[in-house]
């Protein structure tokens, strides 16, 4: 299972690539909204330090294919890496078709269930993304979902690659490892997270006290 970073902050992604453990960043309207900066400048920072696909979401506030197929157009044309990401609604269906179909590259994101990954599959997406925590969020076990997608891709050889999104913590990364997700996108404090165990502290601070006992500093 590869990584991507999920976050608009240049910063957190600078932090997660120098860690040499991301090949992607997934962007939304609420994380870019929260950077309160504009799009196409965040968006452009981004792909000057990460290289590999970068999904960038259309307006939250375009709801049909042609308005989505549009802005997809100029997603797409920012740098080869960008990945436009469309949520899973009919008429963002129809505009992963168009998109596919010219050799743009989609994210079906707001994927909640097998049938709906299925269908943006079949659309030609290059990328579902199923939302575990949501899910978790509302008492249904998301990484049922997960194991649910990866089954159905698998048997079927769609290549369509499976994004486990919403992860809220380094539990769910296994759990996704576990269930053959193809991608985890990661809040940058959950990749934090993932660095730490105490036994490795002990284990530093213990060997940093025998080194000074015997050389000093
Ligand atoms: C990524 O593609 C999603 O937009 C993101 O993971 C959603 O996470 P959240 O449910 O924590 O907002």
């Amino acid at each position: 299972m590869k990584f991507f970073v999920d976050t608009a902050n240049v910063d957190e992604i600078k932090k997660a690539n120098d860690m040499g453990i991301i090949c992607g960043v997934t962007t939304n309207p609420s994380l870019i909204a929260k950077e309160g900066r504009d799009f196409g400048e965040v968006i452009k920072e981004i792909t000057d330090i990460v290289d590999g696909p970068i999904s960038g979401e259309v307006k939250a506030t375009t709801v049909d294919a042609e308005g989505m197929i549009a802005e997809g157009r100029e997603i797409a044309k920012i740098h080869p890496n960008m990945v436009v990401k469309i949520p899973m609604t009919v008429e963002g269906l129809k505009a992963v078709k168009v998109l596919n179909a010219e050799g743009v590259k989609t994210n079906v994101t707001l994927v909640f269930s097998a049938a709906q990954a299925l269908l943006a599959a079949r659309a030609g997406a290059s990328y579902v993304s199923p939302f575990l925590g949501r899910l978790d969020d509302i008492s249904m076990p998301g990484i049922d979902l997960i194991y649910e997608i990866t089954e159905i891709f698998q048997m079927h050889n769609i290549e369509t690659e499976i994004i486990a999104a919403s992860i809220r913590n380094p539990i769910h990364v296994i759990d996704c490892a576990k269930a053959g997700a193809d991608i985890a996108t990661v809040p940058y404090k959950v990749l934090e997270q993932m660095t730490k165990h105490p036994l490795t502290d002990q284990g530093i601070e213990k060997f940093q006290a025998d080194y000074r006992a015997v050389f000093g500093e």
